[in-house]
C-alpha cells in the first residue's frame, strides 16, 4: 500500500459550515464532513484542472462511468453498465427529485427513523405523507428492523421507500437477509426503493456493504441507488454525486426532470471524482484505519469516563449515535454540550422518532480534537 499521510489542517476562516457556524470557542463535531485533507491525487488533479484556466460546461466523462462500473464490480460483484448512471450535484437533490416524480400530491412514502434529516423531510418537500417504520433499538444499542411493522405501515398509496444503507445516524450496515426481506416487501407492495448508499465506502472490518440493487435484476429494476465520492474522499463541497438505475425508463424520466432544476455537476467535482475513484484507494484504506483508531478511542473513553452515555460502535461511517437519556439533562444533550462544554454535536430530535435524548458525534477529525472535546464533555457532566 502506498503510504499516504492523513493530514488535518486548520479549517477556521475557510467558509466551512462545520467550523464557521459556531463561535471560535466551540469544537465542531457535527456536520458530516471530515477534517482530513483529500487524497494527494485529488488535490493534484484539481490543481492541474485549475491551471488550465477555463471552466465551461462539462461533458460527463466516459472515464468516470467506467470507473464506477469497475468499482461496483470489484467491491460488490454488482454488474452494471456505463449507461446505468447519471451524474447529479448531490444525493439529497437526487432523492428529493425522485420522490417528487414517483408520488402524486397527498400520496405517501416510507422511511425508517431515526434517520438523516433530509430523508425525514423529503415527504414534506414532495407534498406527500411520511409513513414511518421506526428502527428498533436493541439493549446493546444496535438497531434492527421490525419487518412486520414495516409491512403493516405501508398504505395503498405508498409509492416508495427511502432507504439508507449504511444508515445515518445509527451506523447500521444491513445484512443480505435483511436486504432481501426489505426488497421483497417493496416488490410485493410496488414500492420503488430509493437507496441512499453515500456512506458505503466507509465500512469497518467485520461488515460488508451490499447494494440492495445487486440482489437480483428484478430488485435492480425497482431501485434507484445514490452514491457519491463526497463523504469518502472529503469532497462534499465539490458537488458531484451519482444515481444508478438499470430501469432506463425511470432513469430517463429522472434525468429529463433534472434538467434546469438540479443544475449540472461542478466541473471540478468531476475531476475530483475521477482522481478519487482511480487513485484514492490507499488514502481511503489509511483513512479507515485512522477512523477505526478514533472510534476505539471514543468507545473506550465513553465506557470509562462517561458511562451514563450508551454507544454501540457503528458498522460504518464516522458518525457515532450517542444515547444520553440516562444523563436526564433538562435542556437535552445537544444544548447542554454546546453551552456547558462548547462542543457542537448534531441534535438527536432532528432525526425524528427515536432521536430524543440522543446526539450524533462526528469522529472524522484529529485525535487531539476528539480527545479535547470528550474531556470537555466529561467535565461538563461532572460539574452539572
Ligand atoms: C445519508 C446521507 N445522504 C446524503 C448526504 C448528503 O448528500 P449530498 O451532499 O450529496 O446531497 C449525507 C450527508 O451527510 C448523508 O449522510
Amino acid at each position: 500500500m502506498k503510504r499516504e499521510s492523513i493530514t488535518t489542517v486548520n479549517r477556521r476562516g475557510t467558509d466551512s459550515v462545520k467550523w464557521g457556524l459556531y463561535g471560535d470557542d466551540v469544537l465542531p463535531l457535527w456536520v458530516a464532513d471530515m477534517d482530513f485533507q483529500s487524497p494527494a491525487a485529488v488535490i493534484d488533479a484539481l490543481q492541474e484542472r485549475v491551471a488550465h484556466g477555463v471552466f465551461g460546461y462539462p461533458l460527463h466523462p466516459q472515464e468516470l462511468r467506467e470507473l464506477v462500473v469497475s468499482r461496483m464490480q470489484e467491491r460488490y460483484g454488482w454488474k452494471i453498465s456505463p449507461k446505468d448512471m447519471i451524474f447529479i450535484p448531490g444525493v439529497v437533490p437526487g432523492f428529493n427529485l425522485t420522490c417528487q416524480l414517483l408520488t402524486k400530491l397527498g400520496e405517501s412514502l416510507l422511511i425508517q427513523p431515526p434517520v438523516y434529516p433530509p430523508i425525514l423531510n423529503a415527504a414534506e418537500k414532495a407534498g406527500v405523507r411520511n409513513i414511518r417504520a421506526e428502527l428498533v433499538r436493541q439493549p446493546d444499542g444496535s438497531y434492527t428492523v421490525d419487518f412486520d411493522a414495516l409491512e403493516a405501515a405501508i398504505e395503498a398509496d405508498t409509492r416508495c421507500l427511502i432507504f439508507c444503507n449504511p444508515h445515518n445516524p445509527v451506523g447500521k450496515v444491513y445484512t443480505r437477509t435483511e436486504l432481501e426481506r426489505i426488497a421483497d416487501i417493496c416488490l410485493k407492495h410496488k414500492l420503488t426503493i430509493i437507496s441512499d448508499e453515500i456512506h458505503s465506502d466507509l465500512v469497518f472490518k467485520g461488515s460488508q456493504h451490499i447494494p440492495i440493487a445487486s440482489l437480483s435484476d428484478e430488485v435492480a429494476k425497482n431501485t434507484v441507488t445514490l452514491i457519491a465520492p463526497s463523504k469518502t474522499f472529503n469532497i462534499a463541497g465539490l458537488s458531484c454525486a451519482l444515481m444508478i438505475c438499470t430501469n432506463h425508463e425511470l432513469l430517463k424520466k429522472i434525468e429529463n426532470a433534472s434538467h434546469g432544476l438540479l443544475g449540472d455537476v461542478n466541473v471540478l467535482g468531476l475531476t475530483a471524482a475521477i482522481a478519487a475513484y482511480r487513485d484514492g484507494g490507499d488514502w481511503l484504506a489509511q483513512t479507515m484505519q485512522v477512523l477505526k483508531g478514533n472510534l476505539d478511542y471514543l468507545s473506550n473513553f465513553i465506557q470509562k469516563s462517561l458511562p451514563e452515555i450508551k454507544m454501540h460502535k457503528p458498522d460504518a461511517t464516522y458518525l457515532a449515535w450517542l444515547d444520553c437519556r440516562e444523563l436526564a439533562l433538562e435542556e437535552g444533550p445537544y444544548k447542554f454540550f454546546l453551552k456547558k462544554a462548547k462542543v457542537a454535536l448534531n441534535f438527536g430530535d432532528d432525526f425524528g422518532e427515536g432521536g430524543q435524548g440522543f446526539v450524533r458525534l462526528n469522529f472524522g477529525c484529529s485525535r487531539e480534537l476528539l480527545s479535547e472535546a470528550l474531556e470537555r464533555m466529561e467535565k461538563a457532566v461532572r460539574e452539572r
